[in-house]
């Protein structure tokens, strides 16, 4: 089955007692077992729950995985699979991750004896010479955040194996209503372990948000087009914008990781970056938008705007992953892109 349709129906048969055709919030903590050591399928919730089960289910089939789990955020999930290392394990970081990734390995494991490297994948051979015979994670993000570069997956894998950590907070989810995590592995050893560290560690989420993410999942695709269709548009309008000196978004021909781009990518996303003249400028239209409203994370359906080097991106300001003061990002929504447009018009007017 087709992405679209497996997104409605893996981990979704009706519910067998009455048949909804949704896949029941299963609000319990625990399950009456009708037996000693003989639970009818679930014993406990932070080790299993049949609502969290479905959404694992329809994650790791989205991925083409074979084993998917669910955490309370995407940190939790980050924090779960570093909890397979061990002291002196090496992580190789591009120079462009997500703010939070760097800080819980700078700041939380770097105390536990994991050890990082940060370099800038999109150059292949310094990314293989940053590799090291104790690396035991490479970390690929792409299209990066907030400068949209864009890493050749294959290339990497080639170079190193891959592992899937997702924050269910943005597209996943999709409605800005709830924040989720998910790691999806074909490893059956892996899995093993990392579904022992989620119960042993618990950083789950509940059956209400894991309703919710199930429900986002459905129109995932359906989302994405329209996120695709009107970032392609805001970047034809800032790209002819008197005040706008330089976009990021890798649909654009010339931007570096344009050709990667079209060969692994369907479409080009709904996150764009944009830099002004002047930190003043970026601060005038941030806070001049209507349309967009001024808030962190991205993947809803409602369009928003910040400056990353304050917001965002504020706990990197002082490493290699610091951003410029005058760039602005965008998570495109799924309004009509005319009315986007002229929202930003009159913001950058
Ligand atoms: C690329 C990336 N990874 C991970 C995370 C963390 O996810 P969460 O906020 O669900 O913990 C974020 C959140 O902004 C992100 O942008």
């Amino acid at each position: 089955m087709r992405f679209e349709t497996r997104a409605l129906h893996a981990g979704q048969e009706p519910e067998p007692a009455y048949g909804a055709v949704n896949v029941p919030i299963y609000q319990t903590s625990t399950y009456a077992q009708p037996e000693v050591g003989k639970p009818k399928r679930f014993d406990y919730a932070r080790t299993g729950n049949p609502t969290r089960e479905a959404l694992e289910t329809v994650i790791a089939s989205l991925e083409g995985g074979r084993h998917g789990l669910c955490f309370a955020s995407g940190m939790a999930a980050e924090a779960t699979l570093l909890l397979t290392l061990r002291p002196d394990d090496h992580v190789l970081l591009s120079n462009d991750v997500y703010g939070g990734t760097y800080r819980l390995l700078a700041r939380v494991l770097a105390d536990w004896g994991v050890v990082h490297d940060v370099v800038d994948m999109t150059d292949l051979s310094a990314f293989r010479a940053a590799l090291r015979e104790e690396t035991r994670v490479v970390w690929v993000e792409t299209p990066t955040n907030p400068l949209l570069k864009v890493i050749d997956i294959a290339a990497a894998a080639e170079l190193a194996h891959g592992r899937g950590a997702h924050s269910v907070t943005k597209y996943l989810g999709g409605h800005s209503d709830l924040v989720g995590g998910a790691l999806v592995t074909s490893d059956d050893a892996l899995a093993e372990r990392l579904a022992f560290l989620q119960n042993a560690v618990g950083a789950v989420p509940g059956p209400m948000d894991c309703y919710l993410a199930l429900r986002g999942v459905k129109t995932l695709a359906l989302r994405m087009e329209a996120h695709c269709r009107g970032a392609r548009r805001i970047v034809e309008f800032l790209s002819q914008h008197p005040r706008v000196t330089s976009v990021h978004f890798p649909g654009i021909p010339g931007h570096p990781g344009f050709e990667v781009a079209v060969r692994q990518m369907k479409d080009f996303g709904g996150m764009v970056s944009f830099e002004v003249g002047t930190k003043g400028e970026a601060l005038q239209v941030v806070q001049g938008t209507k349309l967009f409203f001024l808030a962190e994370s991205l993947g809803g359906v409602e369009s928003l705007i910040e400056m990353p080097a304050p917001m965002t991106h504020a706990s990197v300001s002082d490493s290699p992953l610091a951003v410029p003061d005058t760039l602005i990002r965008l998570s495109v929504g799924i309004e009509h892109p005319d009315d986007l447009v002229a929202d930003l018009q009159q913001a950058l007017g």
